[in-house]
């Protein structure tokens, strides 16, 4: 085993989570037998319908594909009625902690009274099913109430990432139309209050659609309120009824939009409904993470992103499952903060991403050591392919050497996940997605469509949780993903496909470099740069090369204590050179501090590819770090030929 290279190692599913794993042995069997017949039987289990569907999937308008065909939901129903209504009712829903430790339980029988409140809370606003409704919020226990208040009258939300500037909220406001938004004075970062409200109002200055703005009290900082416009949370709460009877809404009726970027300057709205996205988001969490009565489950995402929305939010309530929600940095006071909550709170399952997991690498043992994990029974990782020594670390310093890691590829167009493993079934190697979630059909294709072991990451046939437009741009829908490979969704991804049929998600294929004609992801070369004992953190962008057409071009961050050097620069691209090959060496090599990377923790290639290549910095007001990339690029000037 010792001599094994890590990737290729293999680690078998525990017996103990096996015997009694929700997924049964021939799960893979009866979804490949009979997909469609599959999702059916996951849509009458996991959802309560007020009418069944009269067909599972139409796919005569592809790509607008239509599931679930005339049945009837309503989603706070699925969320909070069912189990307010059965033992569930004094079972923890959210358990909260803030950054200054305030602490919050809400049950499902508090939770059914806050969100009818709030839904008639907002009904006394005048939204009205199909008004869409912005919510600009920290990870607060209101931003829940108001998303599944929002779901009770059937009126599609919009989250936007409190870390976003008034510019990005303003345009995402405009682009939707909302009618309402709702927000909070601030939150607390490092201690201090973090102004929410201040940016909120930047925003609204110039979004003549909203008519209202929600205030929900929390950091105590002070506000301006604007007369007619402005109105506090716990005001609206004092007055409103206790009960609002729940929309009856349509499967395909739209539940939220959510923004993300695409290759041009304008974000995406990305448009979910109500029935797939609910038995997707559900089916999925409940084998993937095996979710039992007794968990905690903590899913380290905020509520801004998609993640957030399905297994923060919507799949756990929807199980009847503890979510736990923490609201602050992750290293205050000390950066032990996730395991002291994870020890007190007893969190069963972990969901976090490998940028998380690499900053912990760097922190060192002692803080995951000092205090007690070991009701952790499984983890998982997404966000970008995570390397197989951050594997490793997770598994032997959060997982007790034995938590198995699902690594969950999706995006926030699929929803839900699409290429994950499942803990009692599936063999794990460290790196890889391993393969698709039962009644997923994904392959690898070249450039014609045809199966390859090397190419692009597409979905052969339409799944629940599936994006169904962009918002307001159908053509852009069809253009951006059906395109390139027609009845094929383009997942935007490259990957590879090993000897046990395991699919190995490259990353993005803007981030695939071709040098001299090699195919060579950026993840691969920063995996081999971070297996150096020197190395805390990599990224790799390609640079314009007049004979190699690409060149490979490496931020590194070190580890503290270790010398940036000649030496150094030589052992790093020799190393690389060994691992994937002499074409992989990379040309330049440059230390830095920080690296830049949005609010959600990707890294902005683009950025580094303008540096590179000796271009003008672009914008950076989604970046977390705006500073990180002026020291970039005021070391990489010096080094320019
Ligand atoms: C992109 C989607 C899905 C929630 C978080 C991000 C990358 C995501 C993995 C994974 C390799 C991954 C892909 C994908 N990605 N998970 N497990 N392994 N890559 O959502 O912002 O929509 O980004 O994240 O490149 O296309 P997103």
């Amino acid at each position: 085993m010792e001599n094994v290279a890590l990737e290729n190692r293999v680690f078998n599913p525990p017996a103990e989570i096996t015997e009694n794993a929700n997924a049964k042995a021939d799960i893979y069997e009866l979804a490949q037998k009979d997909r469609i017949g599959f999702w059916d039987t996951q849509a009458k289990e996991l959802v309560t319908w007020v009418e069944p569907y009269d067909k599972v999937l139409d796919d005569s308008k592809a790509p607008f594909y239509k599931w679930f065909v005339n049945g009837k939901l309503n989603l706070s129903y699925n969320c909070i009625d069912r189990h307010a209504k059965s033992d569930r009712r004094n079972k923890a829903a959210i358990l909260y902690e803030s950054e200054i430790g305030r602490q919050v339980c809400l049950t499902y029988g508090m939770l059914y009274r806050e969100v009818n409140k709030f839904a008639n809370a907002l009904a006394s606003l005048g939204v009205k099913k199909g008004d869409r409704v912005a919510l600009y919020m920290p990870m607060i226990p209101e931003a829940a109430i108001a998303m599944l208040a929002c779901t009770r009258i059937g009126a599609p939300h919009s989250l936007v990432f409190g870390g976003f500037s008034p510019e990005s909220l303003r345009d995402r406001i405009n682009d939707c139309q909302a009618k309402v938004l709702i927000t909070s004075d601030g939150n607390f970062r490092r201690g201090k209050p973090f102004a929410l409200k201040n940016n909120a109002d930047k925003a609204l200055e110039d979004a003549p659609s909203i008519e209202k703005c929600v205030v929900v009290k929390n950091a105590g900082n002070d506000v301006d309120f604007v007369e007619g416009r402005d109105v506090w949370y716990h005001e609206l709460m004092a007055k409103a009824g206790s009960y609002y009877e729940p929309e009856v809404m349509d499967a395909e009726d739209m539940l939220f939009i959510l923004y993300t970027s695409g290759t041009t300057g304008k974000p995406k709205g990305v448009v979910h409904t109500t029935g797939g996205y609910l038995v997707q988001t559900q089916a999925t969490l409940k084998y993937v993470f095996d979710i039992k009565e007794d968990d905690v489950y903590w899913c380290t995402a905020d509520i801004g992103w998609i993640t957030g929305h399905s297994y923060v939010v919507y799949a756990p309530l929807a199980l009847g499952a503890t979510t736990f929600m923490y609201d602050g940095t992750i290293d205050y006071p000390a950066k032990d903060r996730l395991w002291d909550m994870a020890e007190r709170y007893g969190v069963t399952k972990f969901y976090t991403a490998p940028t998380a997991i690499r900053t912990f690498m760097k922190w060192g043992t002692e803080f995951p050591k000092s205090h007690d994990l070991s009701a952790i029974k499984i983890l998982g990782s997404v966000g970008e392919p995570i390397n197989p020594e951050a594997w490793m670390w997770y598994r032997e310093h959060i997982g007790g050497g034995q938590a198995p890691i699902m690594d969950t590829w999706w995006q926030t167009e699929t929803g839900a996940f699409m290429c994950t493993p499942l803990p009692g079934i599936t063999a794990l190697k460290p790196g890889t997605a391993t393969v698709p979630f039962p009644g997923i059909e994904l392959d690898i294709v070249d450039e014609n469509k045809n199966s390859a072991d090397v190419g692009y990451l597409v979905v052969k046939s339409p799944w629940p949780s599936m994006l169904r437009t962009i918002y307001g741009d159908d053509d852009r829908y069809v253009e951006t993903y059906w395109k390139r490979f027609g009845d094929f969704y383009f997942a935007g991804d490259g990957a590879k496909r090993d000897e046990l049929g395991y699919i190995w998600v490259t990353g993005r294929v803007d981030d695939v470099l071709n040098v001299s004609g090699h195919r060579l992801g950026t993840a691969e070369v920063e995996s081999a740069l971070v297996e150096c004992e020197e190395v805390a953190e990599a990224a790799v962008v390609g640079k314009k090369h007049d004979v190699k057409g690409e060149a490979v071009c490496a931020f590194v961050i070190l580890k503290d204590g270790f010398e940036a050097n000649s030496e150094l620069i030589d052992k790093l691209r020799k190393h690389v050179g060994v691992k994937i090959g002499p074409i992989a060496r990379p040309d330049d090599i440059i230390f830095t501090g920080g690296l830049p990377k949005t609010r959600s923790g990707k890294i902005m290639r683009r950025l580094l590819r303008d540096i590179a290549e000796g271009r003008a910095i672009g914008d950076v007001t989604t970046l977390a770090d705006p500073g990180a990339m002026q020291e970039i690029a005021s070391q990489y000037s010096g080094k320019e030929d």
